[in-house]
């Protein structure tokens, strides 16, 4: 028997749906049938890659906006629901890294950290949200990361902002399942992407070394988890955690 997710019909946003894993889930929902709406601060990403994704469909809008900025980020969400109609999945992928030893982290690198990763993903929950309660259904789907669970030295701004995405989903989730609305996180592992790129060669041996499967994974891993939890074939799963990382973190 051979099973197809179809998503004919249904409505999805992807914060920083044009480039690493965002792109990856951008086309994964549209290989799926879905509309999807891009939003990111990146212009010139989404243009570099709108013919590639035209190739699988005509079906994608994009959307420029910061994730900091709270009042635009209700407008952007007006636009799209007075365009669109509805939102019936959220993907708050958009999140950045500024890395550095606590003793040494500015309190700006602390806060821009805190502010796109987790206060954006705030805002774009809240706002979309409310269409989601009147069509009395939503999938939400945010990307967490492993460092969220295990924390990491030079990464206390990114592991807070991702441990507090984690809290968050399960929040979101208990306070809308009853109107139908599901929240689930993605807590990626290492992937390959810009955000892992610039790493040495000798720290990303020492990472691979701590995954028992033994790879950095595609960023398709990580869509192919989203594409499950935008379908039917979670219906019955909010509030949890999908870790997709090899193995590194159990
Ligand atoms: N690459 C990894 O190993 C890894 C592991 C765990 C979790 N993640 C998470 O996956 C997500 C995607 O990361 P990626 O690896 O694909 O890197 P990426 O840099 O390609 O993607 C990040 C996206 O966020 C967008 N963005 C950043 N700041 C923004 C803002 N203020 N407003 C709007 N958009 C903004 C960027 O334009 C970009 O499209 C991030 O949340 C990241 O924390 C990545």
């Amino acid at each position: 028997m051979s099973v197809c997710i179809e998503l004919t019909g249904k409505t999805a946003v992807v914060t920083g749906g044009y480039s690493g894993i965002g792109l990856s889930i951008s086309r994964v929902l549209l290989k799926a049938g879905a509309r999807v709406i891009i939003i990111g601060m990146n212009e010139e990403r989404f243009i570099s890659v709108q013919d590639e994704i035209k190739k699988i469909s005509p079906e994608f809008d994009f959307y420029k906006l910061d994730i900091k900025n709270s009042m635009k980020i209700s407008d952007t969400i007006q636009k799209i629901i007075d365009k669109e109609s509805k939102i019936d999945i959220l993907v708050n992928n958009a999140g950045i890294v500024k890395d550095g030893l606590l003793i040494r982290m500015s309190d700006e690198d602390w806060l821009d950290v805190i502010n796109v990763n987790l206060n954006g993903t705030f805002y774009i929950t809240k706002s979309a949200l409310r269409h989601m309660i009147k069509a009395k259904s939503g999938r939400i789907i945010n990307i967490a990361s492993v460092i969220g669970e295990m924390g990491n030295s030079g990464q206390a701004n990114y592991a807070a902002s991702k441990a507090g995405i984690i809290a968050f989903t399960k929040s979101v989730a208990k306070e809308y399942a009853a109107r139908g609305i599901l929240a689930n996180a993605i807590a990626p592992g290492f992937i390959k992407t810009v955000m892992t790129d610039r790493l040495p060669e000798d720290v990303k041996n020492a990472i691979k070394k701590g995954i028992p499967l033994g790879t950095i994974a595609e960023p398709e891993e990580i869509a192919n988890a989203a594409l499950f939890l935008c379908s039917e074939l979670s219906a019955y799963i909010t509030g949890t955690v999908l870790n997709v990382n090899g193995g590194m973190y159990m």
